[in-house]
């Protein structure tokens, strides 16, 4: 597995695998890797000839100084994991090798995909995403790209940026790895105790009462049920959300909509957690 830092050191990789003709699939991660990006890892290896996984802890995405501060760092794990998976190649640069002296996001047109949940309550967020994205996908010249539909958000947001910048790479949305209770993998799961991912699965049993329930109730129904059953928890729920699945459209009456997902942010322990899933 070779490891890079720096962006012209890639070119050699790059040639080599444009002379071969391979296809190159990516993997773009912050770290502190866990089973759900080794799923999205596993993917691009059985679809493409190499894969590079990039470790890069983007600051332009964090609307919170301390979010930023706290987020774990485990590159010796983190490596250890990759090469045990068969990963062909890691880029870790240093946060200069991205931003230059402007560690600043980028104006970027998201078609208010970015309206409403992780947009509304982390201002900024989603334009440091599109901003390190497509840095990285200019960078690595990838065929294939591929994330988590747990950041379901996220997936629209990088599809939209791929097509609006007309960069030819297949963006490949991945399912949500969980834990056998339900309990979506992250990152941030490392700074829970014992005690709080068993009370966090509070999260994937909302959504699995929602999927049975929509029938019978409108959203917004819906909704005031799901906040008495935080309430009763030691979650503290930031929101609870129907979207429509391909626009992000937030979802008044189920007539109106083909395809709805319910998407959640809820602290627990002081950890902010997301998760979503498809109600119908
Ligand atoms: P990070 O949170 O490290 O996630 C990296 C990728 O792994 C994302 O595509 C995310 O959706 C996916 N992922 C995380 N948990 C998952 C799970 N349980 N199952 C499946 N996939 C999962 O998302 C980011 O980093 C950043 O915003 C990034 C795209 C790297 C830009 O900085």
């Amino acid at each position: 597995m070779q490891v890079f830092q720096r962006v012209k050191d890639l070119s050699d990789f790059q040639q080599d695998l444009a002379a071969k003709g391979a296809s190159l699939g990516f993997v773009a991660t912050m770290g502190a890797l866990h089973e759900g990006h080794l799923s999205l890892l596993k993917r691009s290896i059985s679809e493409n000839e190499a894969s590079i996984v990039s470790i890069f802890v983007n600051p332009t995405q964090f609307n919170r100084a301390e979010d930023l501060q706290n987020y774990p760092i485990r590159t010796n794990e983190d490596l250890q994991l990759l090469e045990a998976a068969g990963c062909t190649a890691v880029f870790m640069p240093p946060v200069e090798e991205i931003y230059g002296d402007s560690v600043k996001s980028e104006q970027i047109d998201l078609v208010g995909l970015d309206q409403g949940m992780e947009g509304e309550f982390r201002p900024g967020h989603f334009e440091g995403v599109a901003t390190v994205v497509k840095r990285f996908f200019e960078i690595i010249k990838p065929q294939r790209a591929y994330f988590g539909n747990k950041d379901y958000q996220q997936v629209l947001i990088v599809k939209h940026v791929a097509k609006l910048f007309n960069l030819p790479i297949e963006v490949v949305g991945v399912p949500t790895s969980r834990y056998s209770n339900g309990l979506a993998m992250s990152s941030r799961n490392f700074r829970l105790s014992e005690k709080g991912m068993e009370e966090a699965t509070i999260i994937h049993q909302q959504m699995m009462w929602a999927r049975a329930n929509y029938k019978d109730l409108n959203p917004e129904a819906l909704k005031a049920q799901i906040r008495l059953h935080f309430k009763a928890s030691n979650l503290e729920l930031e929101y609870v959300e129907f979207a429509d699945s391909e626009g992000m459209h937030i979802v008044k009456e189920w007539s109106n909509h083909k395809s709805v997902r319910i998407l959640i942010a809820a602290f627990c322990e002081g950890v902010r957690l997301i998760d979503n899933t498809s109600l119908y």
